[in-house]
């Protein structure tokens, strides 16, 4: 063999064994609901940083907030034969077609922070996220400790047909139900947003004299009840004090709000999912077997008071 020869084989192999290693051993696809708020593109930037640091080679794609478009991403994953695909489903209903076509091509799917209703579980491996029903009643508990259990609440609901609006509603009713004096007499959807809040809480408002005889807003997200911060800001009123002020995420955005004394209470959901998800999906692509259809993220409870004592 010519020297030449020789040099240009050691090359090659140096070059094949660089990119074995570099290689990323699981292809995953990602279907992110969209950027809405805070907490979300939270979560997204974890799932990225943390696939990368595990060698996860991730097809990440931004829903924009369209069912539409998840069932498009999905397809697209199955077509590229990902070797798994994670949902973060924007609704709980319309999943079964594309799920079996995913089973049909063995592609394993994990559901991420929000659920779907399916007619059959066997449709997706496992589910990883907090308990939303759970954060709903941290919130209720809350609120009927602070008001004594007497409070007229306004509540600004998360998206319409969603596993967080669903869930928090329903788990924060089955608190206050407890309680004769305390109901929600105002309660309309803002999607999750800033703006959305904001312009439900304008509505408000105007509907109840400024808020007269409102004890608290309760705000399925903290990006929603920051908007409406902004709403009564605006009326003259003084959120926190005028009116007790209970959310959901724990976004640094509330955390000041809280310190400022402009927010009460917000149940902290983590963004940092990778770190709960990838091993579980990584654990089953080498390994598969039934796991339990749901694995909880736990969720805590942030005071305006603990807030400042941090
Ligand atoms: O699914 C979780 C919810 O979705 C978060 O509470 C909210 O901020 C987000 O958009």
């Amino acid at each position: 063999m010519s020297t030449i020869k020789l040099i240009a084989g050691i090359v090659s192999g140096v070059t094949l064994l660089a990119s074995s290693a570099f290689a990323a051993e699981y292809t995953i696809g990602f279907s992110q609901v969209g950027d809405e708020g805070d907490w979300r593109p939270a979560f997204s930037k974890d799932m990225q940083e943390d696939a990368k640091t595990r060698g996860i080679d991730l097809k990440f794609a931004d829903a924009q907030g369209k069912q539409e478009e998840q069932l498009r991403a999905v397809r697209a994953f199955i077509a590229q034969k990902v070797d798994a695909i994670i949902i973060a489903p924007v609704v709980v209903t319309g999943w079964d077609q594309v799920l079996k076509e995913a089973k049909r091509s063995n592609i394993p799917v994990f559901l991420a922070d929000r659920d779907v209703e399916v007619t059959d579980k066997s449709l997706f491996v496992t589910r990883i996220s907090a308990d939303f029903n759970l954060e709903g009643k941290l919130a209720g508990a809350w609120l009927a400790a602070a008001s004594k259990g007497n409070c007229d609440i306004v509540e600004l609901q998360g998206t319409v047909g969603s596993a967080p609006a669903i869930e928090r509603k329903k788990g924060f009713e089955a608190v206050i139900s407890n309680f004769p004096n305390m109901k929600i007499v105002k309660t309309q959807s803002g999607d999750f947003t800033t703006e959305g809040g904001k312009k439900v809480m304008e509505a408000f408002i105007k509907a109840t004299n400024n808020l007269e005889g409102i004890c608290a807003s309760f705000a399925h997200n903290d990006n929603m009840q920051l908007g409406a911060i902004q709403a009564m800001k605006e009326a003259g009123l003084k959120p926190g004090k005028d009116v007790l002020m209970v959310s959901v995420d724990y976004v640094p955005a509330i955390k000041k709000a809280l310190d400022a004394g402009e927010a009460n209470a917000s149940v902290e959901l983590r963004s940092a999912i990778g770190k709960f998800i990838y091993p579980v999906v990584t654990d089953y692509l080498q390994a598969p077997k039934e796991l339990p259809k749901w694995i909880v993220i736990p969720s805590d409870l942030h005071t305006a008071a603990a807030s400042k004592m941090q």
